[in-house]
């Protein structure tokens, strides 16, 4: 029996658009293709280690009307326990207005949070009980900051270890950082948190050495292409990513982050767990979507073994 994971976040549903170019302001392009799914990064990452095979629990808010069934509709398709979805009659449930180059595969995303950005002190006290039973808790930036901070001021005090993920990244304060047991910037926020510019191994050390002086016990910043680099206090290196054709690339960020806290779940090292966890931002990128391209664990091994009998990167 693997460990258990609390994942604490945002749901909202992604309304997606691809276009042959991402239009500039002021202009309207034609797009090709609309899809509408359940989405969030909270959401997204909760599903990915889920159907990676972990214990997950979500917790998250949604708002009373019908964008919010896709949520409960989701999570009882797949099997997961809705008891710890919050809901606000004043607020309305989250949107994420996407749209994603057909050509590049970049993205340009607007989030509005709704419910997910009102989460109470009440409503996080209340999963005392949840945390009580928790190994780890997996939390990001994209619920209100006041349920980040008592989230994981909570998590610490129980002895949860606490994975954070610093997306859409916003200013982390001193105190959140020294709680934390790995943190998982990419190479943007990892600048931007650091003040450290992140090109390669080089600049990501420096980062990295930011975040160990502040307490945080593992770093690891993801580089897109050029792969993950790692830093403990005992260790360090890169970790190279498979290269792959990406149709969407919205969303690896949340399969990677799912996917890692899944393999730790297991019982993964950290380094063991970074590969693993690439396999699942490799094949979420190859489809369209966030939520719907999370993997099941029988295309991770697939794809992880494939990979190795091939020698292919
Ligand atoms: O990380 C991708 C997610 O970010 C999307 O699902 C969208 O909801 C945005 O919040
Ligand atoms: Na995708």
């Amino acid at each position: 029996m693997g460990k258990k994971i609390t994942v604490f976040g945002s749901f909202v549903v992604d309304l997606m658009g691809r276009c042959p170019h991402l239009p500039v302001p002021g202009e309207t392009a034609k797009g090709s293709l609309f899809k509408m799914g359940p989405g969030g990064k909270g959401f997204n990452q909760a599903v990915a280690a889920h159907k990676a095979g972990a214990e997950v629990t979500m917790v998250t808010k949604i708002g009373n009307d019908t964008l919010a069934d896709l949520a409960i509709q989701t999570m009882t398709g797949l099997g997961m326990d809705t008891k710890r979805v919050f809901r606000s009659e004043q607020t309305e449930t989250g949107t994420a207005l996407i749209m994603v180059d057909e050509n590049t595969s970049q993205n340009e995303i607007a989030v509005i949070l709704g419910a997910c950005d009102t989460i109470s002190d009440e409503e996080v006290e209340s999963i005392s009980d949840l945390l009580d039973q928790s190994d780890y808790l997996l939390i990001q930036l994209e619920t209100n900051i006041s349920s980040v901070e008592k989230a994981v001021e909570m998590a610490y005090s129980k002895g949860v270890k606490i994975i954070l993920n610093t997306a859409p990244v916003q200013p982390v304060s001193d105190s959140i950082l020294s709680r934390v047991e790995l943190i998982t910037p990419n190479e943007v926020e990892a600048g931007i948190l650091t003040g450290i510019q992140v090109e390669g191994e080089e600049s990501a050390g420096r980062a990295a050495d930011y975040f160990l002086k502040k307490g945080v016990r593992n770093v690891l910043i993801t580089m897109g292409s050029k792969g993950v680099y790692i830093a403990t206090n005992e260790r360090r290196g890169l970790i190279p990513a498979y290269r792959v054709d990406a149709v969407d690339t919205t969303g690896a960020g949340d399969a990677f982050n799912g996917g890692l806290a899944a393999a730790l779940a297991e019982g993964k090292d950290l380094w063991e767990a970074a590969k693993f966890a690439n396999a699942l931002a490799a094949i979420s990128v190859q489809r369209i979507g966030t939520t719907p391209a999370m993997p099941e664990r029988s295309e991770i091994d697939a794809f992880i073994q494939l990979h190795e009998t091939e020698g292919l990167q």
